[in-house]
């Protein structure tokens, strides 16, 4: 059992991954707010009832909590948030922690997504690693994963590409990914893959609204 952060867990995506990863993990949801956070695994209880690993393993904290307890922390904030958002937290980050950014760099514009990419140099997952004690290992992953699907338990089968610049780092953050039911890691390569990473969000919302395709997602078929 790891100790898992979620940095801005109180949003879509958060909420989505502490239900499932506190099934084996102890989680602890962040949030800027306390309250808000409480707030925010409260309502998770009282939508998923009768489960008694969500009442012992999920707990919430401030965001800064989490940077400085878990091992693994998942940056689940908006994309144009991640650079403050880990400057804020630099000074609690711990050595040998690794930290999963899943911010995608989505923007709309018309009827239309496109990939934002300002101020970044290649990825958001890259902008965390140039912040972070180079002991604070990165990768970029779940940027195809709709939240709404897992957050309602729906049944899903769907490849989780992932970047990092360390083998061993993908295999610990493959391992979380396999935690999650229907869910399959897949190496992409080192963290300058993320950029393609953070895209595929903007290409899988375009494919959805334009196909009235609900929460596509992605799956590599071999043959
Ligand atoms: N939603 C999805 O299906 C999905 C799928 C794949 C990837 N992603 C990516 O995952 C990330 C989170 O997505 P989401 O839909 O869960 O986002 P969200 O609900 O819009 O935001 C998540 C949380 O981020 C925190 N936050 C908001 N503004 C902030 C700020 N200025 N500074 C620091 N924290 C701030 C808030 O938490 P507090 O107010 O509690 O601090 C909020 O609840 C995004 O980068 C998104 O691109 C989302």
């Amino acid at each position: 059992m790891a100790t898992i952060g979620l940095i801005g867990g109180t949003g879509d995506l958060g909420t989505a991954l502490a239900i499932h990863l506190s099934k084996k993990h102890l989680v602890l949801l962040g949030s800027r707010s306390l309250v808000k956070a409480s707030s925010a695994v409260e309502d998770i209880l009282k939508e998923k009832p009768g489960r008694d690993y969500l009442r012992t393993n999920l707990r919430p904290v401030e965001n800064s909590t989490a940077a400085q307890k878990c091992d693994i922390l998942i940056l689940t904030v908006p994309h144009s948030t991640v650079l403050d958002t880990i400057r804020s937290l630099n000074a609690k980050f711990q050595d040998n922690q690794i930290i999963i950014s899943a911010a995608a760099a989505v923007a709309k514009e018309g009827e239309e997504f496109r990939v934002d990419e300002s101020g970044v140099t290649g990825s958001y997952a890259e902008g965390v690693k140039s912040l972070v004690p180079a002991t604070v290992k990165v990768a970029a992953a779940f940027q195809t994963v709709p939240a709404n699907v897992l957050y309602k338990e729906r049944e899903i089968s769907a490849d989780v590409p992932v970047a990092a610049d360390y083998l061993e780092t993908y295999r610990q953050v493959a391992l979380l990914i396999s935690d999650i039911e229907g869910l399959r890691p897949l190496f992409v390569g080192s963290l300058r893959q993320a950029a393609e990473i953070e895209s595929l969000t903007a290409f899988l919302l375009n494919i959805g609204t334009k196909n009235k395709l609900r929460s596509p997602t992605i799956k590599f078929p071999s043959f």
